[in-house]
């Protein structure tokens, strides 16, 4: 019993299937440089308190210090008894200064060092993959040069609808990814609060100065309730729902990807280096990388699920429930980053096949609709063009023509306004030219935002 922290009250030691049961460390020792970083900012606020001298103070950050490059280079013994790394450190540091190291824990709870550990280390992950969220902006947007002027078809419920630019389709994946970083972004104003200090539930009676180690650590401020902080994970929830979100866009990216891939598709085609090949069937270039993004976001989602489920019958303050979030927050942010790490060359690395492409453009009346609005632009009330142009394709279609193939007696016919002039407009490259609103896919605009997104991925 003497060997936990708490022993004591107690007079038997823990069942060994119950520190196999109730241990993290195996887990939570990813916290191990937030958990000493939190630590030394801890000890140097008891000392300008007055609760610790400035010499205990020293060698508690010396002890502390040294523990974390033992554990870096991977000489730390971790003891399933001490259940997680908070003791693991607290007791090799005891070990190492001796009774110095039994005041560290002065004034403040797991609970609290926990909370502030793991807002720490989520802090670090949201900066980072938010830099991979803008790396693959980068590639995206790089592809801008190589597919200037490449048209593709745009789709609704996966049917041919009208004309965009290839541009078009990689800044529409930019601008997902754009609002990924500001969620990302608003969630850390939430999660860069600091929960030390309010201890176990309810605060402390030490004159500890909570507003010092903040400032230390780099947080913009407190968390202000300690029961709120004891029980509160939703800044983990608030960043796994993003890393959902960010794992769902590049879903359904790979999912297009893998479309465009098919013989029956063939727009694009993978670099080898990203793709696999079949154990039997010789010919086979597999899209393993995309499918894998794709069914990885299935783990994103289901920890999202998990962590929502896990806290949402807990009373206040802390439950011991809570240890069963990190190994969630841990492996999302480990997908979701081993995913973006393969997107940006993936989308590098691609190839459009322009021939293929174009060979087909004519396929699907992509201009219809282009030349529908050409009739409204001559006083046709919206549906009654709709109708009419809609009676052209039919024609079209039974003649297994182009639009830009009927005579232009038939348009007359069906419209005594149009005329000749409806060549300006039929034929994808025309279409293209014809939209005007802003945010389409009309040549100019796209240049405006290919060059607004350039602007905004130099500036970091
Ligand atoms: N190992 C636990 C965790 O990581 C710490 C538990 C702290 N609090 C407690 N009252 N047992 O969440």
């Amino acid at each position: 019993a003497a060997s936990k922290p708490w022993g004591g009250v107690f007079q038997e030691g823990t069942d060994q299937r119950v520190e196999r049961f109730s241990e993290s460390v195996s887990y939570d020792r990813r916290l191990y440089a937030h958990d000493i970083r939190g630590s030394i900012a801890h000890a140097e606020m008891l000392a300008a308190v007055g609760v610790l001298t400035d010499d205990e103070m020293n060698q508690i950050i010396a002890g502390l210090t040294a523990i974390g490059w033992e554990i870096q280079a991977g000489r730390f013994e971790f003891s399933q008894t001490l259940e997680d790394v908070h003791m693991n450190i607290e007791r090799a540091l005891t070990d190492r200064i001796g009774d110095v190291g039994r005041k560290l824990h002065t004034g403040r709870s797991r609970n609290d060092q926990v909370s502030t550990d793991f807002r720490l280390w989520v802090r670090d992950a949201i900066d980072e993959l938010s830099g991979l969220l803008r790396g693959l902006q980068r590639a995206f947007v790089g592809r801008a040069d190589a597919d200037a002027g490449v048209i593709l078809p745009g789709y609704t419920h996966l049917q041919r609808a009208q004309p965009v630019l290839a541009t078009h389709y990689w800044l529409a994946y930019a601008e997902k990814l754009e609002r990924d970083r500001q969620r990302l972004a608003d969630c850390r104003r939430r999660v860069n609060l600091l929960p030390l200090g309010t201890a176990a539930l309810a605060g402390t009676t030490i004159p500890i100065d909570r507003q010092m180690v903040a400032a230390k650590l780099g947080f913009d401020g407190l968390v202000a309730n300690s029961l709120d902080s004891s029980s509160d994970r939703d800044f983990a929830i608030e960043f796994v729902s993003c890393l959902a979100q960010i794992a769902v866009h590049l879903s359904g990216w790979a999912e297009e990807w893998i479309l465009w891939a098919t013989t029956e598709f063939n727009f694009i085609k993978l670099p080898q280096a990203f793709c696999t090949g079949s154990s039997i069937m010789p010919q086979k270039i597999n899209p393993d990388v995309l499918e894998l993004t794709r069914g990885k976001s299935a783990r994103v989602i289901g920890a999202l699920q998990s962590l929502l489920v896990l806290t949402k019958g807990l009373p206040l303050a802390y439950n011991r429930d809570l240890q069963e979030d990190k190994e969630r927050v841990f492996d999302a942010t480990d997908t979701v980053r081993a995913c973006l790490e393969l997107a940006a060359p993936l989308v590098t690395g691609a190839e459009l096949k322009r021939d293929a492409i174009a060979a087909r453009l004519d396929h699907g009346y992509l201009d219809a609709t282009t030349l529908m609005e050409h009739l409204i632009h001559r006083g046709v009330p919206q549906r009654t063009a709709h109708g009419l142009i809609g009676r052209l394709v039919g024609v079209a279609m039974e003649q297994g023509v182009r639009l830009a193939d009927l005579p232009v007696e038939a348009f007359r016919d069906a419209h005594p306004d149009l005329d000749e002039s409806v060549y300006q407009v039929l034929g994808v490259e025309n279409a293209i030219r014809a939209f005007r609103s802003e945010g389409s896919t009309h040549p100019d605009q796209v240049a405006q935002q290919v060059a607004l997104w350039r602007a905004r991925l130099s500036n970091d």
